[in-house]
């Protein structure tokens, strides 16, 4: 292997799914961004926001917001929310490149449904929603961001990628959108499943 080079990237967004992150309006109204700084275990999810953003600032006075899962084919869904901010006036730092939009499920052409246990719609299009409730939001040790802790409340999945007869969702049917590097793709073909899999073939379960 050759030896590595020393570099200074301006992001480290090193491939994570992409989220659309329903949060609540002052009015009522659900705000929709997307963001990539997003990870679980059990049934906690830690997001990393802005703390310009509207998203940042709506969960800080409403808690209450739903984890919008998108497949790969919803990219340019995704990418028509990319320019938009929910915050008016728009916070100086990004005026040259963001504009307000209230309602960004038009402007994206997303549908929203509501919620069962929380107030913020869910994205109808997207195939697995969380809805999910702050536990804790504070501002990073370090840089301008938002840090918060959401506890899931309720896990809404389109039946096809539920394996069936199980809780569980099909690996095999379900791909994120991925975030690499600001370049979007999907998953590769699957390399192999970790030991404690719940979703192996059931020839490999029996053994
Ligand atoms: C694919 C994608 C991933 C993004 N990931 C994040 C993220 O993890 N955290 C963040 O604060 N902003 C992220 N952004 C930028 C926000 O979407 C952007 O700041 C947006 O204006 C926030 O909207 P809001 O102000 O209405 O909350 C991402 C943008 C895109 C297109």
């Amino acid at each position: 292997m050759t030896e590595h080079v020393t570099i200074t990237p301006s992001i480290l967004y090193f491939g994570t799914p992409v989220v659309l992150l329903s949060t609540e309006n002052a009015d009522g109204t659900t705000n929709l961004a997307p963001m990539s700084s997003a990870w679980a275990l059990g049934e906690t999810v830690v997001l990393g926001l802005g703390s310009e953003g509207h998203s940042a600032r709506n969960l800080g006075q409403r808690p209450e917001l739903v984890i919008n899962l998108p497949g790969p084919r919803l990219w340019p869904q995704v990418e028509a929310l990319a320019p938009l901010t929910g915050r008016d006036p728009v916070p100086a730092a990004k005026r040259d490149v963001f504009r307000f939009e209230p309602d960004k499920f038009g402007a994206a052409g997303l549908h929203p449904e509501p919620a069962e246990l929380v107030r913020p719609s869910r994205v109808a299009q997207c195939p697995i929603q969380l809805e999910a409730t702050a536990i804790q939001v504070r501002p990073a040790a370090h840089g301008s961001f938002t840090i918060i802790e959401a506890r899931v409340l309720r896990v809404h999945c389109a039946p096809e990628l539920v394996v069936p007869g199980t809780q569980h969702v099909d690996p095999r049917r379900w791909s994120p959108l991925i975030y690499n590097f600001r370049h979007y793709f999907g998953l590769g073909p699957e390399l192999g499943h970790t030991f404690r899999s719940q979703t192996r073939p059931s020839a490999q379960l029996a053994q």
